[in-house]
């Protein structure tokens, strides 16, 4: 497994391959490495000739009072996993690299940002289509894989590929779950065990309303609502927005036809998680 640090270096580590005509499945990620990103790192070597996997903690696309110094990191760990899912190259890049002095340019992806997390975290879609953009031209990706965890941030990157002319295609793949219901995350890190034991309570809302549209119920404000409801039933748990969009688009919807997405983001203490199902 190669470790690359340089820009320049992973270029030519891809370059090569693609004039072998050997594809390159990618796989980005801010490290911290669970089973969530591993599932992602095992499809990319599976579908490709060759997979890259880059581990860096972007700032742009924390906000201000976010949390990117205390963002858990665990370089060995992760390198050590990376190992064991035979990823090819490993890209690890430090922030002068990606951002040397007088760095100026950034990707807007207007419209599907002006809802859910966009509205919450100004700045943070600006700063993940960058760094993602960037990426692309230096990895070189034949397709680069998304967690489906992240759901917005599949929209904005699928639509970022299409208006942009990428060349790589966007696989995205199903969410991953603790036994519990709770998604994986990098951030689960920060919760105290009280906390921990609340936090599935955010499943059992979003599955709860999916069986509440299995059996009929198509209002938004209906499904939206017993989210509300479960969430407050669990006090360590304070709900940011539940809403039904759809999973195309990210529009609001009041009546839920086929292809809609439930998303939800909440507080447990000091960690914000999300989480969505598809409905
Ligand atoms: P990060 O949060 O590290 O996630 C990297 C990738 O892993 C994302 O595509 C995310 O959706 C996926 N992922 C995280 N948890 C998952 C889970 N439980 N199941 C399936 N996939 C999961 O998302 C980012 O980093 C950054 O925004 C990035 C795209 C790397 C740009 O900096």
């Amino acid at each position: 497994m190669k470790i690359i640090k340089s820009i320049s270096e992973m270029q030519n580590f891809s370059h090569g391959m693609r004039r072998a005509g050997e594809t390159i499945g990618f796989v980005p990620t801010m490290g911290y490495l669970h089973e969530g990103h591993m599932s992602l790192a095992r499809e990319a070597k599976g579908g490709n000739a060759k997979s890259v996997i880059s581990i860096f903690v972007n700032p742009a696309q924390f906000g201000p009072s976010e949390d990117f110094a205390a963002y858990p990191r665990d370089m060995n760990g992760d390198l050590e996993k990376c190992e064991t899912a035979f990823v090819d190259a490993v890209f690890v890049p430090d922030a002068r690299e990606m951002y040397p002095d007088g760095f100026s340019t950034h990707v807007d992806v207007l419209d599907v940002t002006d809802v859910m997390e966009g509205t919450r975290r100004h700045g943070h879609f600006r700063g993940v289509a960058t760094v993602v953009l960037k990426l692309f031209n230096i990895v070189m990706p034949s397709r680069a894989y998304f967690g489906r965890k992240d759901y917005q941030q599949t929209v904005v990157i699928r639509r970022m590929t299409r208006d942009l002319n990428l060349e790589a295609e966007v696989v995205v793949m199903p969410t991953v779950r603790e036994p519990d219901g709770l998604a994986m995350s990098s951030r689960n890190a920060y919760l105290s065990p009280p906390e921990r034991a609340a936090a599935p309570v955010i499943y059992r809302a979003l599955s709860g309303a999916k069986k509440l549209y299995d059996d009929g119920e198509r209002s938004a404000e209906a499904l939206a609502g017993s989210v509300r409801k479960v969430l407050a039933g669990e006090p360590m748990v304070e709900l940011e927005y539940a809403e039904v969009s759809d999973a195309e688009t990210l529009a609001p919807l009041q009546q839920v036809t086929a292809g809609a997405v439930l998303a939800v983001a909440a507080r447990i203490g000091r960690t914000r998680l999300i989480d969505n199902i598809l409905l």
